[in-house]
């Protein structure tokens, strides 16, 4: 049977080669395996939690895109999407938010450890604690559950959160599925080969800790400089090297063969000098990444290319989630079955045939929308910035218009903008051409 394997990487920073190994690389083998179907999301919901800087979120998402990409994943075969671009996600965390015990909620790691830290701050136990941080788990179980994973591979440290969505599933499946399974109950993959790297100093390697070693940001020169500054014992050259417990051993360990390991451990084992041991480390290192840094850095000179891979799987993701989502609604009362919201594609086509032409004159600029059928649907107001009509227009098109209707005429706003002034014959041909999605 095939199995969906389904894992998101939070973008609230520069991807180092601890996020490489202990998760990248092993999701990427996982999604070559036969009879997988893979999905891959940027959390950028989740990265609102911890990082306030957009800057930083934006940039972000993009370095850990195109490290993904980088590292092999093939958008063909996979669904590789950004989360924010299926708003369904956040529908189904409410709906799964309704059916969580706080007391759950209460138990969880990361929020457990800002509390404890507080308490032995001496501060208020919640100090600095939002809801995001509190409620992630539900909003990592819809990611999850949305797509009907069988597996999710993560690091021990997400074990628990797992756990989580698979009582969150059976919770929600056993108030609203009256016999059927809404939910498939998800299970954590942990490779078992990637132990957690250890850091320049031989904890965890973490940004906390300020002990990364980079993937490919200051490529060759700043990976071998890092390397250099790895922590060992101060045995000399010529005395033999203990590799039980060196965390430079240990790093090598993971990105070679057993048998390249064993030579390694032999050369130590003879009093091979710790200079030339991390200069046989960046070796073995920059061997696997070198190929990659130079995707990754083609893909980072062109984001347009990597923004139209994730909008492409978003859509092939959205195939999923809307009509779940209009399955859920149902069962929880939201909606009736029969009002279900009309399919992505199906839009996508309206969209496509409808289309805008703008021009300016003396009143300033303004635009016309035909329908499909190349009639007239309406005239715009006129606007004084050709950049504000074309962000309009693309607002439009993208549904994001509201209709408020005073005495006989038809007012349509994007956001809190007015920009035309329908009959309703007019208006319910625009909600025909362009149907709103607000
Ligand atoms: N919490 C995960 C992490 O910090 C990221 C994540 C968000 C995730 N949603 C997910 C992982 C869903 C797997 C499945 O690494």
């Amino acid at each position: 049977m095939t199995k969906r394997v389904l894992t998101g990487i939070t973008p609230s920073g520069t991807p180092h080669l601890g996020n490489y190994a202990g998760a990248i690389r092993p999701a990427v083998r996982a999604s070559i395996q036969p009879d997988t179907d893979a999905f891959f999301f940027l959390a950028d919901y989740h990265a609102l939690i911890k990082c306030d800087d957009p800057q930083r979120v934006a940039r972000s998402r993009l370095e850990i895109a195109a490290t993904w990409l980088a590292a092999g994943l093939d958008p063909e075969k996979v669904t590789f999407y950004r989360q924010s671009d299926i708003p369904e996600i956040l529908e189904l965390s409410w709906m799964l938010t309704c059916v969580t015990g706080k007391g759950l909620m209460n138990r969880a790691h990361a929020y457990k450890a800002a509390v404890d830290q507080n308490n032995a701050k001496g501060v208020d136990p919640d100090d600095g604690v939002n809801m995001g941080l509190y409620s992630y788990p539900i909003l990592m179980a819809a990611d999850i559950l949305m797509f009907n994973a069988h597996l999710v591979p993560v690091g021990r440290d997400q074990i628990q959160h797992i756990e989580m969505a698979r009582d969150v599933a059976q919770r929600f499946n056993h108030m609203y599925g009256q016999g059927k399974d809404f939910f498939t109950l998800p299970y954590e993959l942990i490779d078992e080969s990637v132990a957690t790297l250890p850091g320049l100093d031989g904890r965890k390697m973490s940004k906390s800790y300020d002990n990364t070693i980079p993937l490919f940001e200051g490529g060759e020169k700043l990976l071998q400089s890092t390397i250099n500054r790895i922590v060992t014992d101060s045995k000399q050259p010529g005395e033999p090297k203990d590799t039980e417990g060196s965390h430079l051993f240990e790093l090598f360990e993971v990105f070679s063969t057993p048998e390249q390991a064993a030579q390694f451990k032999a050369e130590l084992h003879d009093g091979l000098g710790w200079g030339e041991a991390k200069k046989k480390l960046f070796e073995r290192i920059n061997t696997e990444l070198s190929p990659m840094r130079e995707k990754y850095n083609a893909l980072m000179a062109n984001p347009d290319q990597i923004e139209e891979i994730l909008l492409v799987g978003a859509e092939k993701a959205r195939r999923i989630s809307v009509p779940l989502i209009a399955e859920l609604r149902a069962a929880v009362g939201l909606r009736s079955p029969n009002q279900v919201p009309v399919s992505v594609a199906e839009k996508k086509e309206k969209v496509k045939t409808a289309r805008f032409v703008s021009f300016r004159d003396e009143q300033g600029f303004q635009f016309r929308l035909f329908d499909a059928a190349d009639n007239e649907v309406f005239l715009s107001l006129p606007f004084d910035d050709p950049k504000q009509a074309g962000q309009l227009i693309k607002q439009l098109q993208a549904g994001q218009y509201t209709i408020s209707h005073i005495e006989d005429r038809y007012h349509v706003f994007v956001a809190d903008m007015q920009v035309a002034d329908l009959d309703q014959e007019q208006q319910a041909r625009l909600k025909a051409a362009l149907p709103s999605e607000i």
